[in-house]
């Protein structure tokens, strides 16, 4: 157990310091490792290897087609906060230095790791910002994809408003002991009201997405330390709004009503009017983000950003491993080079993991 987290922290170290140019810090810092190891069973990472092993993480996230910007990334260390209190003020925080009035910035928030396998801190929801769902005998209200997190924070005491686009309050465990619901303060979460340049009925739809995009359910590994709550967040690539959240039929499953406000004749699926419609909730996506001056990318240019990043890791020896299915993006992906490769998926450490919802 200890020599396999010390060899996992080894591997990790001799990476670390050898890309920051500190390879001559290497041995010493091996043996107070092991030291701290066999005197408490764990070790602590220094500020520089938490920064650095949290931007390798990301570089090594295959399913990522913003990976070029990983070593932009703010990380921010909340490993000694113990109290609810402040480690829900501190997600609150995030929320607003990432947004940062629209001009996002990629952050990562990182609180205590796992001590013997067991998790010190634990953020039950899968995004830091996500709209509730509601089953209704109508059918869902809201994301169809938070009806069961919407229950969980229901049976914990919150009412939701039962609309399209409520924000889930943030649920917050420590250590074993119940969890912590707490609503997120409105003024803080940026929101784009969704509308198209050209078509003047869109607005009608009432659509809107939230700017942050913070992923708080995953895992971060680094060495073999293993920390449970550590959310992250990059800005949005249009799609993912516009050709999933909204567009898929299980979720908002908007498709339908956009091709109607274009007046696209929907009889026959060989007049193309869900390709349409999709480009056309696409354009609203991107268009009004950039009007709110929200951080946004296309995925044109995630795809040309992506190609970059290739490209360095290339120059500097590193293999890009990358998720195909997932780089691709939703829409047009064959005119993006992505499409046209291959991509070893293989799994390569510091990572961000699933992992199993502390409720279920
Ligand atoms: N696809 C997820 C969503 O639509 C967000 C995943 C992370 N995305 C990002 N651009 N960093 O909410």
């Amino acid at each position: 157990m200890l020599n396999a987290l010390f060899d996992k922290g080894k591997k990790f170290i001799v990476q670390c310091y050898t890309e920051k140019n500190k390879a001559e810090m290497i041995s010493s810092r091996l043996t107070e490792i092991e030291k701290e190891i066999n005197e408490t069973g764990s070790y602590t990472h220094s500020m520089m290897e938490l920064e650095h092993g949290a931007k390798m993480a990301w570089r090594n996230s295959n399913k990522c087609i913003g990976r070029l910007f990983w070593d932009t990334l703010t990380v921010r260390d909340k490993r000694h906060l113990t109290e609810a209190q402040e480690i829900i003020e501190s997600l609150e925080q995030h929320i607003v230095e990432a947004t940062n009035k629209g001009k996002i910035k990629p952050m990562i928030t990182v609180f205590a790791p796992q001590q013997k396998g067991t998790d010190q801190v634990r953020i039950w929801n899968h995004q830091l910002v996500r709209y509730a769902g509601y089953e209704t005998e109508l059918g869902i209200i809201g994301d169809p994809m938070s009806v069961r997190f919407t229950e969980v924070c229901e049976e914990l005491g919150w009412e939701g408003e039962n609309g399209h686009f409520d924000i889930l309050p943030l649920v917050l465990q420590l250590k074993d002991s119940e969890p912590i619901l707490r609503d997120i303060p409105k003024k803080i979460i940026m929101e784009v009201d969704l509308e198209h340049p050209e078509n003047d009925q869109f607005k009608d739809l009432q659509l809107k997405w939230y700017a942050l995009p913070a992923i708080s359910d995953m895992s971060l590994e680094i060495g073999g330390i293993v920390y449970s709550a550590a959310p992250f967040n990059g800005w949005y690539m249009g799609t993912e709004i516009g050709a999933r959240n909204l567009a898929d039929q299980d979720r908002y499953n908007m498709l339908p009503k956009v091709a109607s406000i274009f007046d696209l004749d929907i009889s026959r699926h060989s007049f193309l009017w869900k390709d349409r419609a999709l480009v056309e909730l696409n354009r609203a996506v991107l268009y009004s983000y950039q009007k709110a001056r929200v951080s946004i990318v296309d995925h044109h240019t995630a795809a040309e950003q992506f190609k970059r990043f290739e490209r360095n890791e290339k120059e500097l020896e590193r293999e890009v491993t990358g998720n195909w299915s997932w780089l691709i993006p939703p829409i047009s992906p064959a005119a993006t080079h992505i499409f046209h490769h291959n991509y070893n998926d293989e799994l390569i450490m510091p990572n961000f993991f699933y992992q199993k919802p502390p409720y279920e």
